[in-house]
């Protein structure tokens, strides 16, 4: 089967799966805030467009200078991306024909952006529960160049924690090889410990972040690194000339302000992902002990959960499939946490299923 490669855009999915698409669907595959765009976006609309009879900052000065004073670094270990999408593309040429190891399952782009550029590509397994087994993972990092790993997990939602970001990052600086630390998923961990004070210390961590999942901008494209200068300058040598346009430089230094809003999503999310937590642990449900707006759910009397998800599309309601997540390839559907109206919805055809398949428990 041809699965699309990432969530959004059903009708692909649809197409995939050969049923026919409901007239209503709730897309539970993008994992995107659920509260939408700050309403100061919407507000402010009517500026951005100024923009864009312009070329735009093709160093994105202004935003990557708010960036690096909330974060306590020099303009210079910042580099502002066209979605973390072009970050983690650009990395991969960066690496061409490296030794690169990805922590999987983890998000697909990894392993695509160093493939395309002919690096050499391992693999080492997060365990059952989610977490990483530190020491024999610092046995199998032998003669790697750079290290993926994305925290807090896509798909898992498994947040680990600096401690264990720590160790690791020891051990490959021992080992003169890179970590890259995805965090595009950051800012909806209720108890997020900074990784950015270790930049100084250790040259050979790299941080990433997307600005399209917490401000719900995907349309708009933009993401940041935050790294030692020289990663910093080899990526902006690679980037196209004014990739990142001028609504979401614009749009993004708005973001920035958005302090309320942020805390306001992480509570709704929170609230919301006890809430399902609560009725799919009555249900008899599995599911992993997510720290952000989307979980790995799989009902545990089948390996395979093709009969569930198929019947879950039919029922109007859109999981994103695990097919293309190496070692857990079809065994969970990661859903996102939207509006209550929409979990609502979701927890009824998961009710319904129930009530069918009650018998296989
Ligand atoms: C873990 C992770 N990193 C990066 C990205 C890229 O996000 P964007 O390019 O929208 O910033 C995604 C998108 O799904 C993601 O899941």
């Amino acid at each position: 089967m041809n699965w699309p490669t990432h969530g959004s855009n059903p009708h692909y999915l649809y197409k995939a799966a050969g049923i026919r698409q409901p007239e209503q669907i709730y897309d539970f595959s993008a994992n995107i805030n659920p509260l939408g765009p700050p309403k100061s976006l919407w507000k402010n609309w009517g500026d951005f467009f100024q923009e864009i009879v312009y070329y735009p900052d093709p160093k994105a000065t202004s935003l990557r200078k708010k960036l690096a004073e909330r974060e306590g670094l020099h303009k210079d270990q910042v580099f502002i991306g066209n979605g973390g999408a072009e970050i983690i593309s650009l990395i991969g040429k960066w690496l061409t024909g490296k030794r690169v190891m990805i922590i999987e399952p983890s998000f697909s782009e990894y392993e695509q952006a160093c493939r395309v550029n002919e690096c050499s590509i391992s693999y080492f397994f997060i365990d059952h529960n989610g977490k990483i087994d530190v020491p024999h993972l610092s046995e199998e990092l032998t003669d790697q160049d750079a290290l993926f790993l994305c925290n807090p997990n896509n798909p898992t939602g498994i947040y680990f924690e600096k401690q264990v970001i720590e160790q690791i990052l020891t051990t490959c600086s021992e080992k003169k090889c890179y970590l890259i630390v995805d965090e595009a998923f950051y800012d909806f961990v209720d108890a997020y410990q900074p990784l950015v004070p270790l930049l100084n210390q250790f040259p050979n961590l790299i941080l990433i972040r997307s600005m399209t999942k917490m401000y719900a901008i995907p349309g708009v494209r933009l993401g940041y690194m935050m790294a030692d200068a020289e990663i910093v300058q080899a990526l902006q040598n690679q980037q196209s000339h004014w990739s990142v346009n001028g609504i979401a430089l614009k749009a993004g230094e708005r973001c920035l302000d958005e302090k309320h809003y942020v805390e306001q999503t992480r509570l709704f999310v929170r609230k919301e992902r006890e809430r399902l937590f609560r009725t799919f642990r009555k249900h008899r449900f599995d599911f992993l002990p997510s720290a952000v707006n989307f979980y790995l759910l799989r009902d545990s009397s089948m390996e395979d959960q093709s009969i569930f998800f198929h019947f879950l599309l039919k029922e109007g309601i859109v999981p994103r499939h695990t097919y293309n997540f190496p070692g857990i390839e079809g065994k969970w559907l990661r859903f996102a946490i939207r509006s209550e109206k929409e979990n609502d919805i979701l927890l009824e055809v998961m009710e319904k299923w129930r009530a069918i398949h009650q018998s296989s428990l």
